[in-house]
């Protein structure tokens, strides 16, 4: 299990373990609203089929550039953290929103290498909402130049141990490796991140994580650290799908019963701004779905307490102590709805 390498409002982390009981080990898997894929990353035991799909091509673009060449994204992504940088670098993603979503419905394009590291480099440094809007509008020359993390965030945090359900982590703290789901902050496992010079040892088979080539420059810790945390998840991810747009189009389910499981976790009630929407919101679309398909399938929604009527859905309530969403008004209690078809508490522990 492996960490998502970029900070992302409303991750799902703190909450994969609660969600996996339910799910169990399903044949199929399907996250329309993955973002940083926290709880793909964290299943105990990979599905046969598994689709994420967002409608932030950026996000989408990531993903499954990560899948197809991994250590391009990472020498793409290593570059220190610089304020006109950003705001420079921003210009030019939003100026290739629409060959990436052209390219991005190809089923076969294996995304833009480039595009995903600068996304990522600068999704770590960025403070708040804003980076990379894929609705915004395109920052003309005198466009806001964002804020930026002193520290950096993500992959390219200093001296930190990155942890999810920490908002303002990543690859970007120097020293950091990414830990895994369950041995808890901190415990890093000499021996289980694989190494530029040894690779494979450890958890990581011999074989599938590539050694660094001996030409291979990074800059930055930083980068050295995407290499190989972004390795570990293009192992992770090789035989998952990843689909660009609205959230109907990953619904494909081929089993029925216990064998397909869907993870829901759309932007809550009035917080879509964050991730750029500018005001339709898919809540009432879900609710239809998910009252019409949760006999049929095992189904974890999330959303504030109170955003689904879901009748004779198990529901679970959460906190994660903290802001949902960087800067925002909410602490408020979250929930998971779990449809009749997931696993119950008991038959949960029974799964434990
Ligand atoms: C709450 S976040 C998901 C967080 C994710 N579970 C995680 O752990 O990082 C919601 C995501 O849904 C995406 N989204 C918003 N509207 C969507 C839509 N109509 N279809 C698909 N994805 C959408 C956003 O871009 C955002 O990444």
């Amino acid at each position: 299990m492996i960490c998502a390498p970029f900070p992302y409002f409303g991750g799902k982390r703190t909450i994969a373990a609660t969600v996996w009981s339910r799910l169990g080990t399903p044949t199929q898997y399907i996250e329309p609203f993955c973002g940083s894929a926290a709880v793909l990353l964290a299943a105990p035991r990979p599905a046969s089929l598994e689709v994420i799909g967002d409608a932030n091509g950026f996000i989408a673009n990531f993903w499954r550039a990560v899948k197809h060449d991994a250590e391009a994204v990472a020498t793409w992504s290593d570059y220190p953290v610089s304020h006109v940088d950003l705001g420079g670098r921003h210009q030019w993603l939003m100026a290739q929103r629409e060959r990436v979503a052209a390219e991005l419905l190809d089923p076969e394009w294996p995304g833009d290498a480039k595009v995903a590291g600068w996304w990522l480099w600068g999704q770590c440094a960025w403070i708040g909402s804003g980076w990379c809007d894929w609705n915004g509008k395109a920052p003309n020359g005198n466009g806001k130049i964002p804020a930026l993390s002193t520290l950096g965030n993500g992959v390219h945090a200093a001296g930190q141990v990155p942890y999810v359900s920490g908002a303002g982590m990543g690859i970007q703290a120097a020293g950091r490796v990414p830990q895994y789901a369950d041995t808890g902050r901190g415990v890093l496992a000499a021996g289980r991140i694989p190494h530029a010079g040894n690779a494979g040892r450890g958890v990581q088979a011999p074989g599938k994580i590539r050694r660094a080539p001996e030409q291979l420059t990074l800059w930055t810790s930083a980068g050295a650290t995407a290499w190989w945390w972004l390795q570990q998840i293009a192992v992770r991810l090789e035989r998952v799908r990843v689909v660009h747009g609205h959230w109907d189009r990953c619904l494909n389910a081929h089993y029925g019963g216990g064998e397909t499981a869907y993870f829901l976790d759309p932007p809550y009630h009035g917080h879509g701004g964050v991730y750029g929407e500018t005001g339709q919101t898919v809540q009432q679309e879900i609710q239809s779905w998910a009252l019409a398909n949760g006999s049929a399938y095992r189904i974890a929604l999330c959303g504030l307490v109170g955003e689904y009527d879901l009748p004779g859905w198990e529901v679970v309530e959460w906190s994660r102590g903290k802001l949902t969403y960087n800067g925002g008004a909410t602490t408020e209690l979250e929930t998971v709805w779990f449809s009749p078809k997931c696993l119950r508490e008991q038959q949960a522990s029974l799964f434990d």
